[in-house]
């Protein structure tokens, strides 16, 4: 049976019929709500799972009951801290997928059932697009804010800051996660177009793998990072790949990485101890270079200089550093995001499905969670 909710709309918000917005993202292992009034970033809250350090990787099962557990109190929290009632909420935008399949049912269930009950409509966000949407995050100025960036024990993630200059369209963003590495031509909040992306492993992917077989914790990214800064790039070099157009692919320098590293700990069982910091630089500088290049490519033959980046491995010192380099050499203005709109987060659902909200774009009671783009 097909319901549609464009019927179900109610107005809510306040006296002066400001619309809000709750976000709500459970695609991996992070379970986070936001709100947003009028497009205005009220609250972001943040419950990480650290019960996946121990196995090296997010363990589907336990990442699902963990999201059931922190769900309705992450929820709570970020009502609460936007200083609003549910019953004022005007939608609920919450992530669909690409992601885990188990930890998306959390989310999606428990929007449907808040807006089933509050009778508001729902919104659909492709949680890549929130990726690439969370370059127009704007917090309240600080004087109308409540947001305070305190911390409530869990690891929420912290808000200040006023606005900031968001990308006019088209811009070319590059997006890279655990689980995605592609060049998306963004020429609109809802039409993106991927011109390039892995054919094999992410460049997360290929960060947190390298990072495993140096016996280095999880997930390997800000690890490799932080020893990254110590070491000397130019140390060691790794196979790059070689395929055509704007695709990326990981997985030869992943097993160019452990190959080596197996051969020098021949001669040297403590090799990695000893090299650690030069290990990470060098493999830090590879990736970089490989995602630069192809983005420069882009940019280049398509004539865009607005160049934004996203995903968790934004967060990396060495590509946001490569960034402000590729700004001076060609003239790039670049977006790069604060670090807690890196990582996954309802703050970039929340305004994905603001501008869905604006043209109506409401999702049926009865849509599905995907775990694959494809799926959808
Ligand atoms: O976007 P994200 O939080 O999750 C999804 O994959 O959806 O990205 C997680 C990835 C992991 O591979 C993690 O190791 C990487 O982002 N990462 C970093 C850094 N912080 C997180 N990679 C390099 N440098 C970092 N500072």
């Amino acid at each position: 049976m097909k319901t549609d909710n464009r019927q179900i709309i109610s107005p809510r918000g306040d006296a002066e019929g400001a619309a809000y917005i709750l976000g709500i993202e459970s695609s991996c292992d992070d379970t986070s709500a936001a709100v947003l009034k009028d497009g205005f970033l009220l609250s972001n809250v943040t419950a990480s799972q650290a019960v996946h350090e121990a196995y090296g990787g997010v363990v589907p099962e336990l990442a699902s009951r963990a999201h059931q557990q922190n769900i309705v109190p992450v929820v709570d929290a970020a009502l609460k801290q936007a200083g609003i009632e549910r019953e004022q909420l005007s939608a609920i935008a919450f992530t669909r997928g690409p992601g885990l399949m188990g930890s998306l049912l959390v989310g999606v269930s428990f929007a449907k059932g808040l807006a089933a009950s509050l009778g508001i409509p729902m919104i659909d966000v492709n949680h890549l697009h929130g990726h690439v949407l969370a370059h127009f995050i704007k917090e309240a100025p600080p004087s109308n804010s409540p947001l305070k960036g305190e911390d409530s024990g869990q690891k929420i993630s912290p808000l200040r800051g006023d606005l900031e200059v968001s990308p006019s369209f088209p811009f070319l963003c590059l997006l890279v996660s655990g689980g995605n590495s592609q060049i998306v031509l963004v020429k609109s909040y809802k039409e993106m177009e991927i011109i390039g992306q892995t054919i094999d492993d992410a460049a997360g992917e290929a960060i947190d793998k390298c990072s495993k077989v140096m016996g280095l914790g999880y997930p390997g990214g800000p690890i490799i990072d932080k020893l990254a800064r110590q070491g000397n790039p130019d140390a060691f070099t790794f196979a790059k790949p070689n395929i055509a157009g704007y695709d990326y692919s990981f997985s030869g320098l992943k097993t160019s990485f452990l190959y080596n590293l197996r051969d020098w700990l021949k001669d040297d069982p403590d090799f990695i101890e000893h090299h650690k910091c030069d290990l990470a630089a060098s493999l830090e500088k590879t990736i970089v270079d490989i995602l630069m290049k192809k983005l420069r490519l882009a940019a280049r033959d398509l004539k865009i200089k607005q160049v934004a980046v996203a995903g968790g491995v934004s967060a990396n010192t060495g590509l946001r550093n490569a960034f402000h380099d590729y700004a001076r050499r060609y003239g790039w203005q670049i977006f790069i995001p604060r670090f807690s709109y890196t990582t996954d987060n309802a703050a970039m659902i929340a305004i994905t499905g603001y501008f869905k909200y604006l043209d109506k774009d409401f999702c049926p009671m009865s849509a599905p969670a995907y775990s694959r783009v494809s799926e959808q």
